[in-house]
């Protein structure tokens, strides 16, 4: 049996993070430059049912049997050997690498999980269904998140620009006119449980205030939404920096992403924001192709670790 490999891209939201949980729309990329990648081979000394992970980015290297049943990697394997119905599976050995920062708003947990129930599941000759893919990865994503949207599992599964409402089908965005992303990490590790869980404390002591918020994230993606759509690139940038005050307003911005932004701006970013569950991690910055280079410098001056020029392709049909 030859080895079967699968690999996942990174993400980033555009608009409307943590509002999400909420039930507001928001809006994603997939982050093709930057890849979880799981390799399946088949174990000739194993027994029948015996999965051995390999994942040294990780410090991981485990029978799955021997995990934690809370482990997001065995609960992966259970929930993949589940939907398949596999009593008797051949041994195999998977090994997991990954180009996406961990903890870090790119989506690496929900896109690791992707690359290997795929994995896994092609290695036993029944590859799941998208939908089968993004359903079983929301349920390890509920591991690393606690009350995830879902909003990672499904632009990872489909690599495509998403409209993501929590509970409803997804809508994959027409992208008029395509445009220029410069993603930086603040180098900061920030669980996305973490600052979910604090804003979900702060929303039970004044569910007004945070409804209020939430409702205004909206407004803001359904104009991007539009935006997008038309091809009226410049006219995101102000959206995004109206997202960012609101981020900052329900506690989850950080020094480190305000000075980054400060810096994305001054250096001629049409806009920028925090991206994913924030309090650090990674932000985006929109820009003009010309000043993709200028904002990327300014970035690594003011203490960026790592900075990565996206494109979001036009797709419209
Ligand atoms: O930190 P990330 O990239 O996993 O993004 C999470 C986005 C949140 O809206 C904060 C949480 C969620 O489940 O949607």
């Amino acid at each position: 049996m030859p080895a079967i490999a699968s690999s996942a891209p990174g993400k980033a939201i555009l608009f409307g993070e943590h509002a999400v949980v909420y039930g507001r729309p928001a809006i994603a990329i997939p982050v093709n430059q930057i890849q979880a990648t799981a390799v399946a081979q088949p174990d000739l000394q194993g027994r029948s049912g015996d999965v051995w992970i390999d994942a040294p980015d990780i410090q991981l290297n485990a029978a799955y049997r021997d995990l934690p049943s809370d482990n997001p990697l065995a609960l992966a394997t259970r929930l993949t050997l589940q939907a398949l119905g596999a009593a008797q599976t051949p041994a195999c050995r998977i090994r997991i690498t990954s180009t996406i920062p961990i903890a870090s708003g790119l989506g690496s947990g929900a896109a690791i999980s992707i690359a290997y129930i795929r994995t896994l599941s092609n290695f036993l000759g029944s590859p799941l269904s998208d939908e089968t893919v993004s359903a079983l990865a929301y349920e390890v994503e509920k591991i690393y998140h606690g009350t995830p949207s879902g909003i990672d599992n499904t632009v990872i599964t489909y690599v495509q620009p998403v409209l993501f409402v929590r509970g409803q089908p997804i809508e994959i965005l027409n992208v008029a006119k395509s445009f220029n992303l410069v993603i930086a990490d603040t180098g900061v590790k920030s669980p996305t449980a973490v600052s979910v869980g604090d804003v979900r404390s702060a929303w039970l002591k004044d569910p007004s205030r945070y409804e209020d918020i939430f409702d205004a994230i909206g407004e803001i993606v359904r104009a991007a939404r539009l935006k997008i759509e038309q091809g009226d690139i410049q006219a995101i940038g102000p959206l995004m920096d109206r997202n960012q005050a609101l981020l900052a307003n329900i506690g989850v911005s950080s020094p480190e992403l305000e000075q980054l932004i400060q810096a994305a701006r001054e250096a001629g970013a049409w806009g920028a924001k925090l991206s994913g569950g924030g309090r650090g991690g990674n932000l985006i910055a929109l820009v003009d192709q010309a000043r993709i280079e200028n904002v990327t410098r300014a970035l690594l001056a003011s203490g960026a670790t790592h900075v990565l020029a996206n494109t979001v392709g036009a797709n419209k049909r």
